[in-house]
């Protein structure tokens, strides 16, 4: 056999050994990633390239094999015991990608005994989670339980505090204490990953950290509650009410049995305030966050909205402005022709404004057993091959403080219902009040077919529709305070930002 052929079947054994690509090895190998294609088509690299090669392939093959990764998770919910289950599953599949076996060696969650669909029997149990974090036997811990406080905290502290890396897919818990967290990771060392804590299986933590990394981004905004996004989704659809809509969320397991934290907002407001960290550098702030539900948008809402060419989402936005930062999550009057009109169902999505890359809209499933395990995953993968970047983006010494641009100074569209008495001067004393607080009208719109009725006046009752032109939030509030003392209105007016995208 010519020198040549020998050479090429070696290479060809070492790459099925390893189940390498011909790329990989021509990159690690041969510094071309094209080399084995070459190869292969009969051109003859020169004898002292061979030489290099072959002392490389032979190195490679007597280095000791890595340790591998022992990870320990708390909490084997419906994130956690999917987690396993891949690892268990694919295990073999990524020590080929890492060159390095992840290995679950422990686990802990409260009971013992119920039936997870993994395989326990060669894995150390924990009941005390802390005591888990804080393991010989474990290299990466995993906190897979929930909760901004109590265990979730106690245990992510206690693995940080010796320096071992730490991987969470928990929102609130970030949201809460997550600058305090990273510095702790800094100090010790350690990585944090919490890529699963925002947008489920979306990789926009990443996508900030490293991929934007350089980028200055102006604003971000997104659907980041499955729940409300299906709840608006099937009642613009399908003509249905907000109550129905939230019990068949709730029989399909997309909202839980108290449904305020998500159509209240409060989950998106988490999410949001750790991503407004990563985008403009400043602490994490959940509780200066103006937010609104959707649980008063009715049906009149949407198909008025819809008429005039928009849909309704939840949307969390951070934005820069002259007075600091904004970060509101309300219900948004979004063109039916932009990206994130299109994302409906228990999708999310999350928009980039960028100063070079212009708009990026990341799209996909934001919830789940297997998207968020698969977000875990990325971040313990990172860390089994090495990857460090400070957890929020920057090293935590760096991070500015909050600036709240108040929202009273927000300045945006409106859409404003108002069921007005049908009495003369009613209209007159509407428009006067909207022109006197300096409130440009795009377009005043009567809709006879909502039908409104008020049993405690014997007057009729029309809907009229205002849209505004780019107004302050402060103006538009006064207005509606002083158009509701005039008495021409009954209920509440409805109103519902809009957002030029
Ligand atoms: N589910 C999603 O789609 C999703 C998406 C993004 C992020 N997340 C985040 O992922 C985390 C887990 O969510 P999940 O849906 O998997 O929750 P889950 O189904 O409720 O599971 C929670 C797990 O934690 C265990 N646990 C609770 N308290 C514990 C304690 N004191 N000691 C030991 N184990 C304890 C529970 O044990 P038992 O099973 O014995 O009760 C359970 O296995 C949360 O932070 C959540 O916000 C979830």
């Amino acid at each position: 056999m010519s020198d040549l052929q020998s050479f090429r079947e070696a290479v060809e054994a070492f790459i099925s050994a390893r189940g390498w690509t011909a790329t990989r090895f021509g990159r690690q190998m041969a510094g071309d990633p094209l080399f084995v294609f070459d190869l292969r088509e009969g051109r003859e690299p020169r004898s002292d390239t061979r030489s290099r090669i072959l002392k490389a392939m032979q190195d490679q093959a007597e280095a000791p094999a890595a340790a591998p990764l022992r990870i320990g998770v708390a909490g084997l919910g419906n994130v956690g015991a999917t987690l396993v289950r891949i690892l268990q599953k694919d295990g073999a599949e990524l020590t080929r990608k890492i060159g390095r076996a992840v290995v679950v060696t422990a686990v802990s969650a409260r009971s013992r005994s119920r039936d997870r669909g993994i395989d326990a029997t060669s894995v150390e149990w924990f009941d005390d989670p802390v005591a888990l974090a804080k393991s010989e036997n474990i290299d990466l811990f995993v906190e897979l339980m929930g909760g901004e406080d109590g265990p979730a905290l106690a245990s992510v502290r206690a693995a940080l505090e010796i320096g071992r890396p730490v991987v969470t897919a928990n929102k609130a818990l970030l949201a809460r204490h997550g600058v305090a967290l990273a510095r702790l990771a800094e100090e010790n060392n350690a990585q944090l990953g919490f890529e699963a804590a925002v947008a489920g299986g979306i990789p926009v933590i990443k996508t900030l950290r490293e991929g934007l990394g350089s980028a200055r981004i102006a604003r971000v905004y997104g659907i980041m509650n499955g729940t409300c996004n299906y709840i608006l989704t099937r009642m613009g659809n399908e003509g249905i009410g907000f109550a129905e809509c939230l019990a068949d969320a709730q029989k399909l397991g997309y909202a839980e049995a108290d449904p305020t934290f998500d159509v209240g907002g409060f989950d998106t407001a988490h999410k949001l305030a750790i991503l407004a960290s990563l985008c403009f550098g400043c602490e994490i702030a959940p509780d200066e966050i103006f937010v609104e539900g959707i649980t008063k948008i009715s049906q009149a809402d949407i198909k008025v909205a819809g008429d005039l060419g928009y849909k309704i989402k939840l949307l969390g936005i951070a934005q820069r402005s002259a007075d600091g930062i904004e970060q509101r999550v309300h219900p948004t009057l979004v063109p039916k022709t932009s990206a994130i009109a299109g994302v409906d169902g228990v999708l999310n999505a999350v928009a980039l404004e960028t100063d070079h890359v212009h708009e990026l809209l990341l799209a996909g499933p934001g919830a789940g057993g297997p998207p968020t395990a698969s977000s875990v995953l990325s971040d313990i993968l990172d860390i089994a091959r090495g990857t460090r970047v400070p957890p929020l983006g920057v090293p935590s010494q760096e991070l500015t403080p909050y600036k709240q641009a108040p929202m009273k100074a927000h300045e945006g569209g409106y859409y404003i219902r108002l069921n007005a008495k049908d009495v003369p001067g009613a209209f007159a004393a509407i428009a006067s009040r909207m022109g006197a607080a300096g409130i440009s009208l795009e377009s005043v719109i009567q809709r006879p077919d909502l039908r409104v009725t008020d049993a405690a006046s014997d007057v009729s009752i029309r809907t009229i529709v205002l849209l505004t032109h780019s107004t302050m939030e402060q103006s538009v509030r006064e207005a509606l305070a002083l158009i509701a003392a005039d008495g021409f209105i009954v209920g509440e007016p409805q109103l519902i930002r809009i957002e030029g995208l």
